[in-house]
């Protein structure tokens, strides 16, 4: 056997597939992953029944399909007032996950400093490394998470190659203020640093708050790459499929790299995806499904002994539970799912150094009657 200079040594399974595994394992509840437990929109599938059938089922345009590409433009500008060419500034990519790992690929060298926030989204830093950049974390803290931003400046240096946000932010369930991103847009002004705004939870903002998208904010668009996802807009997960939007000089790099990382993304979805996100209710109606499912969540758990500040978007609930125990969140987490049975994610493992601030990530994004066994649950403990 040749010896493997393994180039992630310190990367194990991750964290998701092993609390699913305790999950099913344990017959437990499962608001650990992030994903809905609920049915896909029976058009949507219809949909994409019609595609197969109509033919579209050999290669998609290496950027995507050109239709798609113009309903995402229309979208985008209705939204966020700001045009993207469908043809050389959006690109369809095999979910959001492609997207971010293609953008870190096409830009990062060795040597690079890549400025992340955490706790953040597990695919960022083995993508990171992989190209040989320095990763310079900025930790927020529960529970409001918010951005310090002279922090931020004074991590800024010469070797900046990138600042990585995500808004609404998984696992936290905040959001960034407008006020924050003119910060951001401040503190970006005359660099060359590239922006990657992961906006995969965009349409899943609550209490009438305006998601705050990089594209509203000209010294931020220009240098963005913004990264969505159908999964999780249109309950999807499985499906993998995505896109970003750039500027066409920053997006014909990328799609140097997109061409032979995956060459192109699933057609068929393409096609169904094209024709669903022309009525504009089928996205803009999420704000009220989550909302009513984080609000009927929080009300059964209301009196248990978990402490919380309510998600301003995402699906994602994080609790306190300090009031509970001392133990730290990775050996609760898995107490939870083996003696209660119901499994959720222990924060630390998102954040640096793994600081335990006793706070758990449980998804609602589940049907009424999995929400209701869940709270009974956690009111018994
Ligand atoms: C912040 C964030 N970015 C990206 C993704 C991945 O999206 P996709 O499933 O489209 O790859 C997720 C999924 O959990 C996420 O939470």
């Amino acid at each position: 056997m040749q010896n493997i200079n393994s180039k992630l040594p310190e990367v194990s399974t991750t964290i998701f597939t092993v609390m699913s595994q305790l999950a099913s394992q344990y017959e437990a509840i499962n608001l650990s992953q992030g994903f809905p437990n609920f049915e896909v929109s029976p058009e949507l599938i219809n949909l994409v029944s019609t595609a197969m059938q109509k033919g579209y089922n050999q290669y998609a345009p290496m950027p995507g399909l050109l239709s798609l590409r113009e309903v995402i433009a229309q979208k985008t500008y209705s939204l966020y007032n700001r045009g993207y060419h469908p043809e050389s500034e959006i690109t369809i990519t095999s979910g959001a996950t492609q997207a971010i790992f293609t953008i870190i690929a096409t830009f990062i060298n060795p040597g690079d400093e890549v400025i992340i926030f955490k706790p953040a989204y597990d695919s960022y830093e083995p993508s990171i490394k992989l190209f040989g950049g320095t990763i310079v974390p900025i930790q927020l803290s529960a529970p409001s998470f918010k951005v310090d931003w002279q922090e931020v400046a004074s991590k800024i240096t010469s070797k900046t190659k990138m600042v990585i946000i995500n808004s609404p932010h998984n696992p936290s369930g905040s959001i960034l203020s407008n006020d924050d991103m003119l910060q951001l847009e401040k503190l970006l002004k005359n660099t060359d640093i590239i922006l990657l705004s992961d906006e995969v939870y965009e349409h899943i903002v609550f209490d009438g708050q305006p998601h705050q998208s990089a594209a509203l904010f000209p010294g931020l668009a220009e240098r963005a790459f913004i990264t969505a996802s159908f999964g999780k807009t249109f309950h999807i997960t499985g499906w993998k499929t995505g896109y970003c939007l750039a500027p066409s000089d920053l997006m014909k790099e990328f799609r140097k790299v997109h061409q032979f990382n995956i060459f192109c993304s699933n057609h068929p979805t393409q096609y169904a995806l094209s024709e669903y996100i022309k009525t504009p209710e089928n996205y803009l109606s999420l704000p009220d499904l989550y909302q009513a499912k984080r609000d009927l969540f929080l009300s059964l758990i209301k009196d248990s002994r978990f402490k919380f500040t309510p998600a301003s978007g995402t699906y994602f609930q994080v609790l306190n539970y300090s009031d509970i125990t001392n133990e730290g969140d990775v050996a609760f987490a898995q107490r939870l799912t083996k003696e209660y049975k119901i499994a959720s994610i222990p924060v630390s493992v998102f954040n640096l150094n793994n600081q335990d601030d006793k706070v758990l990530r449980f998804c609602f994004a589940k049907t009424e009657d999995t929400l209701k066994r869940a709270a009974e649950v956690l009111c018994r403990i």
